[in-house]
């Protein structure tokens, strides 16, 4: 055998995806880049956005309703028989729960109506894996993952085998970007709004933490920041009444450069401690919605250019949400591994 073609499914937040992947085996173990041979993402925001975050039953109905329609289009985009597909892999977690269970009983029904294995696979793998998908990265590298739900720096060792050298101890930086833009009354989901109103605006204005600069270790922390800014914005409100658009677009220029400049510290940090294992050419790469983010990336690449370090920047598209990781990370699971048993749980929480 010289390819495994999956189907993935990915149903965790409030994305509703799948796709058909197939990934090159070298010795019977898959070796990016894999080819993408179709990937349908089924964006459920703006059945969110009256609430300013995902709401969980709202996600799960709506995942239910669409899974199937995912799927039909993921096969017909890439002209792929379901007999053709060596398995189908969905998102076990870690995630909301509902979504989570649409997704791998859809799976399952799919698996074993069609005489295939089933492989679930954990949302975190998916991410951190995608490297690999996209261009062949080779073990061991190290992976930020920076999303709505998620904040780690990890070091991807095996395809499972993972180490989490640090992450935030509180809201994960795309929750803290939603709330920052609530409280300054914009739209969600909120990274992209405020990104673009900080464009105008003045980072240096408002004296903003950095919550646990000045303390070693990788940790992180994010609420302190968005607690900083609530105050900022409620001193302005007590002087003149409100804030000028002038005003937000400090705010958001300072929020954001704080931000950028945790996660970059403690991004370079982590780089130094795993130097003496991350091998000739070290390589780190980036997961995650808020990895869109161009003031990050620019504080990204400086960190990583100072320490000798590439980085990895797969397109948006696959740093997002996604079921063709969902099907890579499958892929190279089931090679290992062998199926999962159709009784495996759907987990709400899945730590790497
Ligand atoms: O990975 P993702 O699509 O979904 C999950 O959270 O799993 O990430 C979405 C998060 C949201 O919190 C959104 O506000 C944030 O990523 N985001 C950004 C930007 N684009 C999306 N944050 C900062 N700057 C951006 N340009
Ligand atoms: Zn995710």
């Amino acid at each position: 055998r010289t390819h495994l073609t999956l189907l993935g499914l990915e149903s965790s937040c409030d994305e509703t995806a799948a796709a058909v992947v197939r990934a090159p085996l070298r010795d019977g173990l898959p070796e990016g880049p894999g080819e993408i041979l179709s990937s349908v993402v089924m964006d459920q925001a703006s059945l969110h956005a009256a609430y300013g975050g995902v709401v969980p039953e709202i996600a799960a109905r709506a995942h239910a309703e669409r899974l199937d329609i995912a799927v039909e289009q993921a096969l017909e985009a890439a002209g792929t028989p379901l007999q053709a597909l060596d398995a189908v892999a969905a998102t076990a977690g870690p995630g909301l729960i509902g979504g989570v269970l649409s997704g791998v009983m859809c799976a399952k029904g799919i698996a074993l109506g069609a005489g295939l294995p089933f492989v679930g696979v954990n949302h975190l793998a998916g991410h951190a894996l995608t490297p690999r998908l996209t261009e062949g990265l080779a073990y061991p590298y190290l992976m930020l993952l920076v999303s709505g739900g998620h904040c780690q720096i990890l070091a991807v060792l095996g395809p499972d085998r993972f180490r989490r050298l640090g992450g935030s101890i509180d809201d994960a930086p795309g929750e803290a970007f939603d709330k920052v833009a609530k409280l300054l009354g914009l739209g969600y989901p909120g990274g992209p709004e405020v990104e673009r109103e900080a464009q105008g605006g003045d980072p240096g204005r408002f004296d903003l933490p950095r919550p646990l600069m000045d303390r070693p270790g990788c940790d992180m922390s994010f609420s302190g920041l968005k607690t900083a800014l609530r105050r900022a914005r409620d001193r302005l409100v007590e002087a003149q009444g409100g804030i000028t658009r002038q005003d937000r677009a400090d705010l958001c220029a300072g929020f954001q450069a704080a931000a950028a400049d945790v996660l970059a510290q403690k991004t370079a940090r982590a780089l130094r401690a795993f130097a003496p294992e991350a091998g000739p050419a070290p390589a780190i790469a980036v997961a995650g919605g808020v990895a869109a983010n161009t003031r990050l990336r620019g504080a990204l690449e400086a960190a990583a250019e100072a320490e000798g370090w590439r980085l990895v920047a797969p397109p948006l598209r696959l740093c997002t949400d996604n079921a063709a990781m969902i099907a890579w990370a499958g892929a190279e699971k089931l090679a290992r591994e062998g199926a999962d048993a159709l009784d495996l749980p759907a987990r709400p929480r899945w730590p790497l």
